[in-house]
């Protein structure tokens, strides 16, 4: 049964689907991040990639350069308006490899296991990441990778008016508004984006850690054993 929270966000990311796509796409230094999530799956060609909360796919040209036209990308949203921009891309770009699912992200099952699991921008928005990343990492076949893109505020010591701009756009963006989070929800974000790195470092026999946008940006990688 879909929760308070889940229908706010499927209400708001399907109404500003239009929007999110172009600031998606055009927002800039964005796609250099979204190359190094997929770098950090350190995908071969032929593997199959799922992406979690694709939204409008605006990762798929990343992944499916790296696993190849023999390679699968499969991309999971439970928001109708995100999925429809990110069919008419696979549509557009004719990529007969690339497919989309709708379904939730937390309880989605695979009939084949797949090489490997990426999670951008929303870890943030669930309830229970730690969960979320325990689950992604079971899908996985054997030695899979795992990687996490997110943004949550700067532990840096120059943070505070980076964080302050942050902390706007966080409550800009937040699907259920301010006032359904028991804190901030900058700092809700801040440890849902923590709980879910906690959790793939203790899952993972490996991992990667890189921090970009003035530390606001982490992108965390890690093999399954
Ligand atoms: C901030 S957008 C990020 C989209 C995309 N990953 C990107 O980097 O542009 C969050 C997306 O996650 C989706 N989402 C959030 N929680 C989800 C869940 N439990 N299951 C499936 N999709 C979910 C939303 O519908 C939305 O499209």
């Amino acid at each position: 049964m879909a929760t308070d929270a889940t229908t706010a966000a499927q209400q708001f990311y399907g109404r500003w689907a239009d929007f999110y796509d172009l600031l998606a796409r055009a927002t800039p230094g964005l796609g250099r991040l979204r190359a190094r999530a997929a770098d950090a799956l350190a995908l071969d060609p032929g593997d199959t990639v799922v992406e979690m909360g694709c939204g409008t796919g605006a990762n798929f040209p990343h992944l499916r350069e790296r696993v190849g036209p023999e390679g699968r990308v499969v991309g999971v949203d439970f928001t109708q308006g995100m999925l429809a921009r990110a069919r008419d891309r696979i549509e557009r770009e004719g990529w007969r490899n690339v497919h989309c699912v709708r379904a939730d992200a937390t309880d989605v099952e695979f009939r084949e296991a797949p090489d490997a699991v990426l999670a951008t921008f929303v870890v943030g928005m669930l309830a229970d990441p730690e969960a979320a990343v325990n689950r992604w990492a079971d899908l996985l076949a054997p030695g899979g990778r795992l990687a996490l893109l997110d943004a949550a505020q700067t532990p840096r010591w120059f943070g505070w008016p980076v964080n302050r701009a942050f902390r706007g756009l966080v409550v800009a963006s937040s699907p259920s508004g301010v006032e359904a989070y028991e804190a901030a929800p900058w700092t809700v974000l801040d440890e849902r984006v923590a709980a879910a790195r906690r959790a793939l470092r203790e899952r993972a026999d490996e991992t990667t850690h890189t921090e970009h946008a003035l530390g606001v940006v982490r992108i965390t990688g890690g093999r399954i054993g």
